[in-house]
C-alpha cells in the first residue's frame, strides 16, 4: 500500500511549472528537491534578505538540476509582472517567502506587516491575472498561540496573535480564504507548520540562521562545534513533565513533502473545498530537555547548557494532531527527532568544513 502510494506521488508530472518564492530558504530549499523529485519543474523567486545563492548549488549538487532563479523582491509588483510574462503558464505557487523571526517583528511591526501582506497580496493580483489555480501557503501553528486543549486540530481556536509575525501568518491565511472564495475556479491550501529541524541527508543543504541563532536546534549544534559557549535552555518552570517547554519537530524533508500532496491535491482535483488547512507535525510532543538528550544520542556529544529564565512570548507547550493531513493528503512524518538531530549535526559540521 504505502510502495503504491509513494509510487503514486512519484508519477511524472513533467512540466507542470511551480513558482516557489523564498526557494533559496530553508523550508523553500527542501521542498525545491522534493518537487524536482516528484518530476515538478520549480522556478525560484527569492531577494536573498534571509537566505544565500549557494544554495543553488547544493540543490543541484542533490537533484541534478539547478532551478531557474529570479533574484526580485516580491512587494515589486513589476518586477512580478516581469517574471510571469517570462515564465508563461504557471501550474501553481509555494509561497515561503516572508519575514519570521519573532522577536524582530515586535520591534519592526510595519516592515513585517508591509513585506509579508503586500508580497502576498501582489502574488494573489499576478495569480488573478495570469490563471493560476493554486497557491499552497506556509502558515504557522503560531496562530493557535496558547491551545487551551492538545493535541491541536484544525479547528482548534485561532487566538489573538502573540506577536506581529504571527499576526501577518493569520491575516494571510485570511486574505487568501476571501480572495479564493471570490474566485471559483481558483483553490489555496495554508500549511500551518509546527517546528521544523533538521537539514538533507546529503548535508548539501541545511539551515542558514542569519547571526546568532533564535531557534533551538541550529543554537543546540553551534553550541555543540564550538560557535556558541552554551545553550541556554529558557525556564525549567513550566507546567510540564520536565518543566521544560514542549513542542512538536518535524524533519524538514518530510515538510517538505507534504507541499507537493498539498500541491498534487489541488492540480487533481481532489481538494473538499476551494481553501483547505493542514496541520504538519509529528503528533507528538518533545520537551526543550528530551530534544538536547535527542541530540547528544544522536551525535554522541555532550552538551553545555544552563537554566536560564523564561524567554518572553513562548508559549508553555504545544503538539499537533496531524490526522487530517494523515487521511486527505496520505501525508505522515517518518523521521525520528534522534535522525533529525543527526541531520542537523552533519549539516553542522559541513559548515564548519566549507569555512
Ligand atoms: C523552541 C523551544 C524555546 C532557543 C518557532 C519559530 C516561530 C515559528 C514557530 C515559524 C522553546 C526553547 C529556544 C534557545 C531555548 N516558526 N529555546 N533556548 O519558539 O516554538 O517558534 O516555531 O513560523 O517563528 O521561532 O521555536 O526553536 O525558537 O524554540 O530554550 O536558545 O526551545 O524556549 O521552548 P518556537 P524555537
Amino acid at each position: 500500500q504505502e510502495q503504491n502510494e509513494m509510487a503514486d506521488l512519484l508519477e511524472p508530472v513533467m512540466g507542470r511549472k511551480v513558482i516557489v518564492t523564498g526557494g533559496t530558504g530553508y523550508i523553500g530549499s527542501h521542498t525545491v528537491v522534493e518537487l524536482i523529485a516528484a518530476g515538478y519543474e520549480p522556478v525560484i523567486i527569492d531577494n536573498l534578505y534571509n537566505s544565500d545563492i549557494s544554495v543553488l548549488e547544493g540543490i543541484r549538487a542533490i537533484t541534478g538540476v539547478t532551478p531557474k532563479f529570479w533574484d526580485y523582491d516580491l512587494c515589486d509588483s513589476q518586477k512580478l509582472e516581469e517574471v510571469f510574462r517570462a515564465e508563461g503558464k504557471v501550474d501553481a505557487i509555494i509561497h515561503f517567502a516572508a519575514y519570521k523571526a519573532v522577536g524582530e517583528s515586535v520591534r519592526k511591526p510595519l516592515d513585517y506587516y508591509r513585506n509579508n501582506l503586500t508580497s502576498l497580496m501582489n502574488l494573489l493580483a499576478a495569480m488573478d491575472r495570469h490563471d493560476t489555480p493554486a497557491l499552497v501557503f506556509s502558515s504557522s501553528c503560531t496562530v493557535y498561540g496558547q491551545p487551551d486543549t492538545l493535541p491541536v486540530t484544525e479547528t482548534s481556536p485561532v487566538k489573538e496573535a502573540a506577536s506581529p509575525y504571527g499576526y501577518t501568518k493569520q491575516a494571510g491565511e485570511t486574505i487568501i480564504r476571501d480572495t479564493i472564495a471570490a474566485r471559483p475556479a481558483h483553490k489555496a491550501v495554508s500549511l500551518r507548520y509546527f517546528n521544523p529541524i533538521g537539514a538533507h541527508p546529503t548535508a548539501f543543504i541545511g539551515e542558514l540562521p542569519r547571526g546568532v541563532p533564535e531557534n533551538l536546534v541550529p543554537y543546540i549544534t553551534q553550541t555543540a562545534i564550538g560557535l556558541r559557549d552554551e545553550l541556554k535552555v529558557f525556564g525549567t518552570d513550566y507546567d510540564t513533565p520536565d518543566g521544560s517547554c514542549i513542542r512538536d519537530y518535524l524533519h524538514v524533508v518530510d515538510l517538505a513533502k507534504a507541499h507537493v500532496m498539498a500541491l498534487r491535491r489541488m492540480l487533481d482535483g481532489e481538494n473538499k473545498a476551494g481553501y483547505e488547512v493542514f496541520n504538519l507535525g509529528m503528533g507528538k510532543g518533545v520537551s526543550v530537555l528530551e530534544a538536547i538528550a535527542a541530540f547528544e544520542k544522536a551525535s554522541g556529544v555532550k552538551l553545555k547548557y544552563t537554566i536560564t529564565g523564561r524567554r518572553a512570548g513562548d508559549i508553555e507547550k504545544i503538539w499537533a494532531d496531524p490526522s487530517l493531513a494523515n487521511r486527505e493528503l496520505g501525508w505522515k512524518t517518518e523521521i525520528t527527532i534522534e535522525e533529525a538531530m543527526e541531520t542537523a549535526w552533519r549539516w553542522e559540521n559541513r559548515l564548519k568544513n566549507k569555512e
